[in-house]
This record gives structure tokens, C-alpha cells and sequence, in this order.
């Protein structure tokens, strides 16, 4: 996928043009806009929910029919309280907030810090700001939040909104959003609180052995799910990057304990060779290793993709250790040992009973759409000596594209829709289809450019002569003359 951006010149200006593109064209609405939005909420069109259950397909194969010892399940959202006890999310899931106090704007600690070294790196800054980034990091990893107040007031870091540096001190924040169960209470009078998951991985660790023991799996094997997550970021912005109801797609691969260093390793290669194999260029990916560890992890790291916003993380790769499957043992005082009949060569009897360890890969699905979309938005200047022109056009991969072909019959008469209206009949139960006779084929051929459609197949009066239709490639704009025949085979091919 390419990238000429010969009109939008700064990245922020070209993150914008992306949203306005997203609204314009169907992919992503602000969500209840009719009453001025919902912060951080985001609503799919109708094109944007087509390249979105496209991209989880895509990653569903991947990860499950591609892979013979990887299964899939669909856990519900609301889990017994006590899950999140037992995951730490209860007492661990907090991030740094510090106010303002003339403003009262609330924001992530790590966020302000960020924030003012991007600006420090905009001024040419760079060695300033990595010194701030990397002092912070350290402060992190200790917990230090009055080091950290020092950090933000030494370097006179202020609020957006009010312009000072009146802060208040840094207080822990749980991000989990919670609701009541039912509509009766409890003996102590009270409504039995429930938790929205903030992270699909927990219904995968409970039905850990349900899976196990009915699909007979044998370690190492994995469980995948996609599915929606809940958070309650105090910080949210940057469209779809960080979204208080976002979806993840996770895959929590069982292993023998000991072996954890080896799968963290194979399953880093393996996540990013995926993200390879969309066509985007590895200079645009990097690793981050953490420097703080999540509460459940021993090793873990970010795949890391540069958005115009910067290098940021897409998925998380995690070495969970048996972290959660004890506490859910410990919590639940139900057995969740896996019995290895495979012989240990070291004792040369089996490994018997023992707790799993497990290798995470979690990838946000609508930073994996803001990445395509960042990646395929394309500006192209077309103007000639005699003519000025322009278009923009979504270079999608073809196996992701909302739509995969276009069918235009050239004049909206003498028996042309007909024959389109055949085309479409044989091609729309295999691939996405769009049918329109409206406009000059020039405008239909742009806006379809704009939704990423890889083919457009017009009927001409030549059509009537020999059944052959043209076919116009979207990133190339090349047009070829085909038989009708070979129209489903030339799409297939492609979206494999
Ligand atoms: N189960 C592990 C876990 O949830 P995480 O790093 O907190 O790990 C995994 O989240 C992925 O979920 C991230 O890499 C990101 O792509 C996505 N994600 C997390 N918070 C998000 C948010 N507020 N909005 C959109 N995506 C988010």
C-alpha cells in the first residue's frame, strides 16, 4: 500500500483528513451525534462495519482454522464479580491521574508526560524529550507518584485547558466500569454489582478447562476470542485510537510451565509476520518492550505502529506466567490443573499435574481499522498540463476492502442495467457487491476510489457484442477489457 500525500502536508492535518474522510464516506460516525456525542464513543457506518468484521475474519483464520491446535469460543461480557477479584483487575486495574485545579481537568499521568514530549520533539527537542520519557518510565516502574508531581511541576508541564501548572496530587483510578445485576437486592440491601469486562481474556481463563476437557486439547494449545471490552479512560481522544467501548481480539495460548521465554518468542514472530502479510511495510512497526510489568506478566511487549500521531501500540504480546489461572483456582476452589501424560525426558516419567502457563497476543480491533485506514488513505494529485485533478482513494488489501467490486452499467438504457443486474446475481453471494447507474462513470469510479473498492466492472454497448466488459484496477486505475466469465474469477483471486 502506498502513500502519496502530496496535499495534506503536517500528520495531524493528515489524521484529521482521515476522520473527515471516515464521516463522509460511511466508516465511523461519532456516536449519539444527534445529541452533540458521547466522549470516546464511536458508531460503525456502513461501510466501516463491512472493513471491521473483514478485519476479524481475517484475524479469526488466522488464528484459528490456519492454526490446528488453536480453538475459538464466544464468552458473555457480564462474569461473576469475583473474576475481576481474582484477575486483580479489582485492585490493580488503575492508572496515575492528576487534576488540574483551575481548570479540574482530570488527566492520565503518562499522558501529560507524553504530550509534552511530543511538543518538546516538534520544537527539535528530541534529546529533552527522550530524557523526560525515560525518567518517567523509571518513576512508573517504582510507583512514584511524588517523584512523578516533581517530573510534571520541575518541568513546568501545564493544563491544556487553563494554562497553569496548578496541580493537584497524583491519585490511583480504576478503569472498570461497573453496573447492577438484576432488579432485587441483596440481604445487606444492596444491588449486586457487575463489572463490563475490561479485557476479553478472563472468559477465555474460565472455561479454560470446559474447552480443554471437551475439545480434548493437548498443550500447547491456545483460545482465541474477539469480542467487546469496556474502560473508563479518563483520557480519551484521538478518534478511535483509545475508546472507552472498544473491541479486542485475543488468544491466550496454553503452555507447560518452563517453556514460556520459547512460545513469547515464537508467538512475537508470529503476530508480526501477520501484520506483514497485510502488505505494510516493516519500517513502520517496531517492538516496545514494557519497562513496567501489568500485574499478571513476566515478560510483555507492544507491537508499535507509526500513526501519524506517532510510534503507538496496536497489540500486546504477554507472558501471563500462571497468574491467572491459580488466582482462579485460589478464588473459585476449583481445580484448574491440566494432567501431561507426555513423558519429561529429564525424569523420564510424564509431567503430570500442573497449572498451564500462558502466552497472550491482544490486538485492539479498532486501532487495527485506525492503522488500515492511516495506512491506506492515499491523496494522489492526477492533474495534467491541460487539467487540474485529484482524488483520494483507500488502498486497502483486497481481502479486507468494504466492497470488492463495483458493477456500472455506462448509461442507465438500451438493456445495459440488465446485463449489470446479471453480474451482480452471479458475483453477490461470493463477495461484496455494489450496484450504481447514477452520475458520470468518471464520479462513480471516484467514489468508489474512496471507499477502497479494489475492482469497478462497467457495461458498455460493446458488452451487447461480445459478453465483455471493462475492468478498472482501483490503485492503478489500468482498465482492462474481460470476458463477463471471468469477472468472479479475477475478484476471487484476489480477496484470497
Ligand atoms: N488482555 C490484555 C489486554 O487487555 P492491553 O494492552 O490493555 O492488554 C490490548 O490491551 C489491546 O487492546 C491494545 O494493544 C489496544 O490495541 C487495545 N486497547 C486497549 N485499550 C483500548 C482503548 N481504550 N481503546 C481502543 N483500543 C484499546
Amino acid at each position: 500500500m502506498a502513500n502519496d500525500n502530496s496535499k495534506t502536508s503536517s500528520q495531524s492535518g493528515r489524521l484529521q483528513a482521515i476522520i473527515s474522510h471516515c464521516k463522509e464516506y460511511g466508516f465511523v460516525f461519532p456516536g449519539s451525534e444527534i445529541y452533540d456525542g458521547l466522549q470516546a464513543v464511536y458508531d460503525y457506518g456502513q461501510w466501516g462495519s463491512e472493513l471491521k468484521k473483514n478485519i476479524k475474519d481475517y484475524w479469526w483464520k488466522s488464528m484459528t482454522q490456519l492454526q490446528e491446535n488453536i480453538v475459538g469460543i464466544d464468552a458473555a461480557i457480564f462474569m461473576h464479580p469475583t473474576t475481576w477479584k481474582a484477575s486483580g483487575h479489582v485492585d490493580n486495574f488503575n492508572d496515575p491521574m492528576i487534576d488540574n485545579k483551575d481548570s479540574k481537568k482530570r488527566y492520565r499521568v503518562d499522558h501529560l508526560i507524553e504530550g509534552y514530549a511530543d511538543m518538546l520533539k516538534a520544537e527539535s527537542k528530541v534529546q529533552e524529550a527522550e530524557k523526560i520519557l525515560s525518567d518517567m518510565d523509571s518513576l512508573v516502574a517504582k510507583d512514584d507518584f511524588e517523584g512523578l508531581k516533581k517530573l510534571i511541576v520541575d518541568n513546568k508541564i501545564k493544563c491544556s485547558i487553563s494554562g497553569t501548572c496548578n496541580w493537584t496530587d497524583i491519585r490511583q483510578f480504576n478503569l472498570m466500569f461497573s453496573t447492577e445485576f438484576g432488579s432485587t437486592e441483596n440481604a445487606e440491601g444492596e444491588f449486586n454489582k457487575v463489572y463490563l469486562r475490561p479485557e476479553t481474556a478472563q472468559g477465555i481463563f474460565v472455561n479454560f478447562l470446559n474447552v480443554q476437557k471437551t475439545g480434548r486439547m493437548k498443550i500447547p494449545f491456545g483460545i482465541a476470542q474477539t469480542g467487546k471490552a469496556f474502560r473508563n479512560e479518563i483520557v480519551a481522544r484521538q478518534f478511535i485510537f483509545r475508546m472507552r467501548e472498544f473491541e479486542q481480539m485475543e488468544m491466550q495460548f496454553f503452555i507447560r510451565p518452563g517453556t514460556q521465554k520459547e512460545w513469547y518468542e515464537r508467538w512475537k514472530e508470529t503476530r508480526m509476520n501477520w501484520h506483514l502479510s497485510l502488505g505494510i511495510s516493516k519500517d513502520k512497526y517496531r517492538f516496545h518492550d514494557h519497562v513496567k510489568l501489568a500485574h499478571y506478566a513476566d515478560a510483555a511487549c507492544d507491537i508499535e505502529y507509526e500513526f501519524p500521531i506517532g510510534f503507538k501500540e496496536v497489540e500486546g504480546i504477554h507472558s501471563r506466567t500462571d497468574f491467572d489461572l491459580k488466582n482462579h483456582q485460589e478464588y473459585s476452589k476449583k481445580k484448574m490443573q491440566y494432567f501431561d501424560n507426555d513423558v519429561d525426558p529429564a525424569t523420564g516419567k510424564p509431567y503430570g499435574n500442573y497449572i498451564p502457563y500462558v502466552i497472550e497476543t491482544s490486538i485492539g480491533l479498532d486501532r487495527m481499522f485506525l492503522l488500515l485506514m492511516c495506512e491506506a488513505y492515499t491523496e494522489e494529485d492526477l492533474s495534467t498540463p491541460e487539467k487540474q485533478d485529484s482524488r483520494v482513494v483507500l488502498k486497502f488489501p483486497p481481502v479486507l476492502a468494504p466492497v470488492k467490486l463495483a458493477v456500472l452499467p455506462l448509461v442507465k438504457k438500451d438493456g445495459l442495467p440488465e446485463i449489470a443486474r446479471k453480474i451482480m446475481d452471479d458475483c453477490k453471494a461470493s463477495f461484496r457487491c455494489f450496484y450504481e447507474e447514477k452520475d458520470t462513470i468518471g464520479k462513480r469510479y471516484r467514489r468508489m476510489d474512496a471507499l477502497g473498492t479494489p475492482f469497478c466492472v462497467t457495461v458498455d454497448q460493446q458488452t451487447k457484442e461480445d459478453n465483455t466488459v471493462t475492468i478498472r484496477h482501483r490503485d492503478s486505475m489500468h482498465q482492462d477489457r474481460i470476458a463477463i466469465n471471468d469477472v468472479k474469477k479475477i475478484v476471487m483471486s484476489a480477496i484470497i
